[in-house]
């Protein structure tokens, strides 16, 4: 037992420590070391340990093998949503390790898309792309097909999204929920249609970064998650229907990073006074005008749990477009994949439990359900 034990730990270790993986994968080596050691320690008999021993070595082979990268070889890759956050980041990257980079910004005149310019290689060009607008879409698919000629588009990453402003489904305006469904879900249909012709002709990659709010009900993200779960499924059906063509698709679930996602001040004023305008007098008493103006806390909580290291979801994606089998889904980000599994997995019980003893953002509640006390 203790030598299973012993090996478990010291392959475990070697492996986390040699290899600088993308985060799902080193999660999964860490999950089939430990499920080894457990069963090394439950059987407690040689046959047994020699069995798991067996099986294990063959479940890492697997992960394992396959898992080769392509070479970068100056493939070209589009990125939505460049202007700043995980897109910019994202830009940057690909283009450091030798990718010729289409990146798409909501506006080719803003700080985000000069410092692409002046920052990165020439072989980055940045492209004016507002995924909610079909002219402009048709604008950037001719200039890159003019730009890649034969060489061919080997990735599309749907990356542009909004969160909009967080609040109870009740308060949420519905110009807001179909906000978010034009720019997180059509916009992202729209761009993949325009673009899969050039994906299928190189047998290429479709990375759409979706969220763990897609995957986990979370209190506030009515509209996001609900954009979010429909892209999700969206790019699991395309998987299904595009492996005949040789395009493998992977959804990226990140969660909490720090990006201009929650947005400025200014901004929550506009979406507040949204809110405010469309909400019929009875449901607004309810509420209370105290509970509403404290929403926006919700975002600086959301920015003050994240984390400003982006690296995780950007070793991800690059494994998501490098690798020769990437996965279905990868969860970057601080508990991602603990509570997707949760929510996928467990009783709906468990999840609401664990979500209602995170730490929250304010005690305050609808001036309704407050007692006089
Ligand atoms: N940050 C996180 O923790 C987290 C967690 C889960 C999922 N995600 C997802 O990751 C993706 C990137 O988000 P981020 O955190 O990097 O946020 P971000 O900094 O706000 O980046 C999103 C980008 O999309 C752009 N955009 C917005 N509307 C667009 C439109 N109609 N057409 C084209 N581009 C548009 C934004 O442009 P402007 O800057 O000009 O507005 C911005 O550059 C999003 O899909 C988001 O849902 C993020
Ligand atoms: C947020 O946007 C500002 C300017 O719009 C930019 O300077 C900053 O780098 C952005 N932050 C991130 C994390 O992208
Ligand atoms: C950027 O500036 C150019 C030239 O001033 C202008 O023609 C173009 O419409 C601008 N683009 C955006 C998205 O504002
Ligand atoms: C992304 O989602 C869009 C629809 O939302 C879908 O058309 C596309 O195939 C998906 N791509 C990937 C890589 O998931």
């Amino acid at each position: 037992m203790w030598l299973c034990l012993a090996i478990t730990a010291v392959l475990g270790g070697t492996i986390l420590h040699k290899l600088k993986t993308p985060g799902q994968l080193g999660k999964k080596v860490v999950y089939l070391a430990g499920l080894w050691g457990g069963a090394c320690l439950l059987s407690l008999s040689l046959f047994g340990g020699l069995i798991f021993l067996a099986l294990s070595c063959f479940l890492i082979y697997n992960y394992f093998s396959g898992q080769a990268l392509l070479p970068v070889d100056q493939k070209a890759v589009l990125i939505t949503g460049s202007d700043s956050g995980i897109g910019h980041a994202l830009c940057k990257y690909l283009d450091e390790v030798g990718f010729t980079v289409f990146a798409a910004v909501l506006n080719e005149n803003g700080s985000g898309a000069e410092e692409l310019r002046r920052t990165c290689s020439r072989r980055l060009s940045v492209l004016q792309l507002d995924i909610t607008d079909p002219e402009q879409i048709k604008e950037a698919h001719s200039k890159v097909v003019e730009k890649v000629q034969n060489r061919g588009l080997w990735a599309v990453i749907n990356n542009a999204g909004i969160i909009g402003f967080p609040a109870d489904g009740e308060l949420i305006p519905m110009t807001e929920y179909k906000r978010c469904m034009a720019v997180n879900f059509f916009g992202a249909v729209e761009v993949t249609k325009a673009f899969l012709p050039l994906l299928r002709k190189s047998k290429g990659r479709l990375v759409n970064v979706s969220s763990m709010a897609g995957g986990v009900p979370m209190e506030m993200l009515a509209a996001y998650g609900s954009s979010k779960a429909a892209l999700t499924m969206f790019s699991a059906i395309m998987r299904q229907e595009l492996s005949k063509w040789g395009v493998k698709v992977s959804v990226i679930q990140p969660g909490g990073f720090k990006t201009n996602i929650s947005g400025t001040s200014d901004m929550w004023d506009k979406l507040e006074k949204n809110i405010l305008d469309h909400l019929s007098p009875d449901v607004q008493q309810d509420y209370g005008q105290d509970y509403i103006l404290k929403l926006r806390n919700f975002l600086r909580f959301l920015n003050m749990h994240s984390k400003s290291d982006m690296s995780p979801v950007l070793l991800d994606i690059w494994h998501a477009v490098s690798a020769e089998h990437p996965f279905a889904f990868y969860a970057p980000g601080r508990g991602s994949y603990l509570f997707l599994c949760l929510a996928s997995f467990f009783p709906a019980g468990i999840i609401d439990y664990c979500l209602k003893k995170m730490p929250k953002f304010g005690k305050t509640m609808p001036s309704a359900l407050i007692k006089p006390n």
